[in-house]
């Protein structure tokens, strides 16, 4: 017999774990408050931009395996699904730090009352930890007395842009559980992966919501490490992309997110962080995650590094015409959450620049949250007659860049490559005054 599979909530991980799931071949209803949500994903539109993902939505709609759904008293998908994925936002608290758990409770405690078949429900939003045993408590409180529903905790790790390949072939499959039987059922689930010999980590509640938030933690401490060398190769000379080459051959080390720039952002890493230091304080150990705080200033002062060097090298920013490539947080998505290229474009502008994006998919929700930018349609339309170019994405629109084919068309040769993907050796010869992050420049 094979699993029916619901899975609550269709947002970003919601819809791309619905639609692997009816890849893998078990039948799957998404689940959402959100009608309209539903109606387009039945149509096979997303509201967001993920490569590859609305293609595999409309083939398993067609197939009839993936069905979206309203089912506001969970009585549908109780009485049919065996497994219920949990994957409702936690987004950082309306003027707090920590994680609003609303959704996840609600989503919880609904699912516990509607299920009318032994089942499992198997947590995957990003949670405080301490939030699964709670849960696991609330579940068997509110099941009914009839049935058997347990809760387990499977975190996900799925990269933006590469939703649907990390989600079918992850790196490694986390399960924390205090029951063989439902990591029975998990095994089954994710067949296909351990066939493969997916490294299989079934562990306990907190182990499991840690290690979410301890890789997140360590993958911005590595970005923040390199970009503090920035710092210091600003000040003193040297090339911090040589640097990170050189110590990324070390095997302990690995070259992966040491590239230096405007640093990180997006809906994940920077709220997770922020979560994991709330929660740490909450359980008195407000020590301990200290260095996290460190991290989080000196993604920032990136941005503030990217404002200066654009002022020193125009004298003033009032008044001047600036371009700025790439609002999204990392190209292959249209998401501007605590995006640092939107926070740049945000910061010219208010420092009196004029200031012109263009972003192949982010236009639409960086103009949503902050009208006041003016957007253009492409590379060209933004650079035309500007005093400064700003590459603040790596597209690979971008990253194709000559100078040749921006010449005729600013007003001043000259560029921030905030990111650090352009061969500077290149603009300079041809005249541009050419700076990226982590280089020295005299006066600048
Ligand atoms: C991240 C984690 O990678 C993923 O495992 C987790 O599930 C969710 O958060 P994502 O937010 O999609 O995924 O983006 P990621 O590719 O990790 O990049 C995060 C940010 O770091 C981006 O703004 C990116 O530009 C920046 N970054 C990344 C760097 O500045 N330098 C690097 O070397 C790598």
């Amino acid at each position: 017999m094979t699993l029916n599979i619901s899975v609550i909530g269709t947002g970003y991980l919601g819809a791309t774990h619905a639609a692997c799931m009816a890849e893998l071949g078990f039948d799957v209803i998404g689940v959402d408050v959100d009608p309209e949500k539903i109606d387009s994903l039945s149509r096979g539109e997303l509201p967001f931009h993920e490569p590859g993902l609305p293609e595999l939505i409309r083939k398993h709609v067609d197939s009839g395996k993936l069905r979206f759904i309203t089912d506001p008293d969970y009585s549908t998908v109780g009485a049919w699904a065996d497994v219920h994925f949990v994957a409702v936002g936690t987004p950082q608290q309306p003027g707090g730090t920590g994680a609003d758990l609303t959704y996840v409770d609600a989503a919880t405690v609904g699912l516990a009352e509607g299920i009318t078949k032994d089942s499992l429900i198997v947590g995957k939003s990003t949670v405080p930890v301490g939030t699964a045993r709670r849960l696991a408590g609330l579940v068997e409180e509110k099941s009914r007395d009839a049935v058997n529903v347990s809760l387990s905790w499977n975190p996900e790790f799925l990269r933006e842009g590469f939703a649907v390949k990390d989600t079918l072939t992850p790196d490694r499959l986390v399960v924390g559980t205090d029951s063989d039987a439902d990591e029975a059922v998990l095994r089954e689930v994710y067949a296909e992966a351990l066939e493969r010999e997916t490294p299989w980590i079934s562990t306990d509640f907190e182990t499991a919501e840690l290690v979410k938030v301890a890789a997140n933690a360590f993958l911005a401490t590595k970005i923040s490490f390199i970009n503090a060398f920035s710092e210091v190769t600003e000040a003193v000379g040297g090339n911090i992309t040589t640097l990170a080459d050189a110590i990324g051959f070390d095997t302990r080390i690995g070259r992966k997110f040491l590239n230096a720039g405007v640093g990180f952002g997006g809906g994940c890493l920077p709220k997770d962080i922020r979560a994991l230091q709330t929660r740490v304080s909450e359980l008195g150990l407000d020590h301990t995650m200290t260095f996290l705080d460190e991290m989080d200033k000196i993604n920032l002062r990136r941005r503030e590094r990217v404002v200066t060097l654009s002022e020193n090298i125009l004298d003033e920013l009032a008044g001047k015409r600036i371009a700025v490539l790439g609002v999204t947080f990392k190209p292959l998505s249209d998401d501007v959450r605590d995006s640092p290229g939107l926070d740049v474009a945000n910061r010219l502008y208010t420092a009196g620049a004029e200031v012109s994006v263009y972003d192949p998919e982010g236009n639409a929700n960086a103009a949503k949250r902050f009208p006041r930018l003016e957007y253009v349609e492409s590379l060209a339309d933004a650079a035309k007659d500007a005093d400064l170019v700003v590459l603040t994405t790596e597209w690979n629109e971008f990253k194709e860049l000559t100078p040749a084919g921006l010449d005729g068309l600013v007003a001043q040769k000259r560029f921030v490559d905030a990111r650090n993907v352009l061969p500077a050796a290149d603009w300079e010869k041809a005249g541009w005054t050419f700076a990226q992050l982590g280089r020295f420049y005299d006066g600048l």
